[in-house]
């Protein structure tokens, strides 16, 4: 597991290591943390783009599998930063699956994001719909899914490359969650509802969508590493290499997320502010194929729990 002490990361590995798997990850630590791996997984601290790292943790065990979580993630600071973004997601995937080759690794998952789709009115989208994305990070991580579907046709790897729709949420029993990257709207609400901001900006009323307000299909962090326990069930099954999308099929907007998290949570501010650089109006996604082909089955499937779960594990933050 690459980023394995992360928000998503560290979800996943609690739950490999509850199903049995044995675990290493490999974590840089800069926006990961330790204390969020809950089973004694073994930690190899270190950059994916350093390959004589990746040398060393290869050489150490005999791996199955390869899950890549490692990677930026904010779009604002992506289209700030873009350079960075492509270091980071697309160079690291490319060490990474160097790594993966020469240690001879053979079954991937990827931890890929709507952000490939890009400005789209209509229905959810379904994988085959068409990708333009709208910001670097969403180009540095449909590089990598080009990258990983021609090493696929090369060689004997297999992957699943999961497009995550807006994870949020957290363990439900609070001991994890997204402790860093306070720029994503339902943890800047709760921070707001606990009095740790002043307030919540709303980024555009003048989206072409029913309120105005940027619509997405919010999926529960459990859920979504869910979703991985079952991908690596379908190459260990000898699955083909497949793209599947992570979301609900429900979309919400801003405002109704912020309604919700005021009426779990009480009242705070909300200014309305310009659009924000490289969003799009609406991700909302048609995940048939995640339920059929991998057996998915969500357990939190309602913006309610999410929140709730943020809001606890929030509490158990600093202020
Ligand atoms: N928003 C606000 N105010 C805020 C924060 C966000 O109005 O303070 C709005 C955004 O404009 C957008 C929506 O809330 O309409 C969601 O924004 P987030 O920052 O929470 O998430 P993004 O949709 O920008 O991006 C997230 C992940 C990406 C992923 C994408 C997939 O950060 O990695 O979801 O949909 F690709």
């Amino acid at each position: 597991m690459t980023g394995g002490c992360g928000y998503i990361g560290s979800h996943v590995t609690r739950q490999l290591s509850e199903a049995g798997y044995r675990v290493t990850v490999i974590d840089d630590l800069s926006r990961g943390f330790p204390g969020s791996l809950l089973h004694g997984e073994r930690l190899v601290e270190g950059d994916i783009r350093d390959s004589a790292l990746l040398d060393r943790a290869f050489a150490s065990g005999k791996f199955s599998a390869v899950l890549h979580f490692a990677a930026s993630i904010v779009v604002p600071d992506s289209v700030a930063r873009p350079l960075e973004y492509y270091d980071n997601n697309t160079l690291g995937t490319l060490r990474l699956l160097q790594a993966c080759q020469k240690h001879q690794v053979r079954q991937f998952v990827f931890s890929s994001t709507a952000a490939v789709y890009g400005e789209r009115e209509g229905g959810p989208l379904t994988e085959d719909s068409p990708v333009a994305p709208s910001n670097p990070y969403g180009r540095s991580k449909l590089i990598d899914e080009w990258i990983l579907g021609d090493v696929a046709l090369a060689t004997a790897l297999r992957y699943v490359a999961l497009r995550y729709f807006n994870v949020a949420g957290a363990d439900p029993r609070a001991r994890i969650g997204q402790r860093s990257v306070a720029t994503h709207l339902i943890k800047v609400a709760c921070e707001a509802a606990l009095g740790k901001r002043p307030e919540v900006v709303i980024f555009g009323t003048d989206y072409r969508t029913p309120d105005g307000t940027g619509v997405r299909d919010y999926i529960h962090v459990e859920d979504l590493a869910g979703a991985h326990l079952d991908a690596l069930g379908y190459l260990e099954k000898a699955g083909e290499s497949r793209t599947f999308n992570c979301g609900y099929g429900r979309g919400y907007s801003v405002k109704e997320v912020l309604e919700e998290v005021r009426r779990q949570a009480g009242d705070f501010r909300i200014r309305i502010g310009p659009r924000r650089a490289g969003d799009v109006s609406q991700l909302v996604a048609d995940s048939s194929a995640l339920r059929k082909t991998l057996g998915w089955k969500p357990k939190y499937a309602n913006l309610s729990d999410i929140i709730q779960h943020a809001l606890a594990f929030e509490k158990t933050l600093p202020r």
